[in-house]
């Protein structure tokens, strides 16, 4: 008999968090077990806390399958795959990991903006293979100086534009309310924030009311020389329209780091010579995984001994 409390991990965490988390926990982690229903059904009684992941999220159902469920803590900042009407029913706490990733996620923003503006995967690949003496790269567009628009100014969004201020770069955005404490020009909608725009910069927290907020309209509107990167969420754009733009023409390009259905993204994508494709990883890094893992136990330590969470959500 152990007396320690059980936590239900739903996807890998990197190895060192579970090293840590055995001490404190008698982890059941149900993405290894071969028949999750099954598995699920022996352990639920028994379950306390949930770990999960920015893109993993957990659902109404497994909420309600576990009736001595006390939190959920995500190793990730979104948490718009967790059902937090359904945990607040309930009165499940849940927790995210924000702050330790924003540098990251903002460098890699920046970093895909460059890396589609000058081409840099095409340069690497005709090196590679060899070709670069059958001639040079089509000429690329200058990143420096340009017109930034960022979707959802909040700490993410906030990092890149201080970042790409250093670019000498003219900064706008567009988010729910316009913010008191910046200068950068406001648009009250994604498709003016785009027609103004020369990269326009998705940042935002996914979930209902930002799903496809990113169309057909606002592709139009960014224009034949424009680009679209994603670091957020590929549900905040309407991604039928997003791969009839870049297969017509509509824009010139998009960097993405996000898709729907991932990692199973729609195949349209691979043969497209105007994409920069990252597999979902703004917040890989060592430095910063270290630190998201931390959190995440921090936060159920918390919880545990009945002091406050460090980052609740709800
Ligand atoms: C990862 C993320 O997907 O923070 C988020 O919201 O999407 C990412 O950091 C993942 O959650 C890392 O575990």
């Amino acid at each position: 008999m152990t007396n320690k409390p059980e936590l239900l991990v739903l996807g890998a965490y990197p190895d060192w968090d579970f090293v840590e988390l055995e001490k404190a926990y008698t982890l059941r982690k149900l993405w290894e077990a071969p028949d999750q229903g099954a598995f699920l059904a022996s352990h639920a009684a028994n379950i306390r806390a949930i770990g999960t992941r920015g893109d993993l999220g957990a659902s109404a159902a497994l909420i309600a399958a576990l009736p001595k469920l006390e939190i959920i803590v995500c190793n990730g900042v979104g948490v718009d795959g967790i059902d937090l009407p359904a945990a607040k029913a309930r009165g499940i706490k849940v927790t995210n990991t924000p702050d330790v990733l924003t540098d990251d996620v903002a460098d890699l923003a920046v970093g895909l903006c460059i890396a589609i503006a000058r081409q840099i995967p095409a340069g690497e690949s005709l090196v590679r293979s060899g070709k670069w003496t059958a001639g040079p790269l089509p000429l690329a567009t200058r990143f420096s100086g340009k017109r930034m628009g960022i979707i959802g100014l909040g700490r993410i969004g906030l990092a890149i534009a201080k970042r790409t201020e250093a670019f000498g770069m003219k900064i706008s955005y567009h988010n729910r309310k316009k913010r008191d404490d910046v200068a950068y020009a406001y648009h009250n909608s994604v498709e003016a924030l785009a027609a103004g725009s020369d990269f326009l910069v998705a940042a935002l927290a996914g979930g209902p009311s930002a799903k496809n907020l990113v169309g057909a309209a606002a592709f139009k509107a960014l224009g034949s020389e424009g680009f679209f990167v994603n670091v957020s969420r590929g549900t905040i754009a309407d991604e039928l329209a997003l791969l009839n733009a870049l297969e017509n023409g509509i824009i010139k390009g998009a960097a993405l780091d996000v898709f729907l259905n991932e990692p199973n993204i729609a195949e349209r994508f691979f043969t497209l010579p105007n994409v920069v494709l990252q597999p979902h990883v703004g917040s890989a890094t060592l430095e910063t995984r270290k630190a998201m893992g931390q959190l995440v136990r921090d936060n159920l330590a918390a919880h545990f001994m009945g002091r406050p969470l460090l980052t609740p959500v709800n």
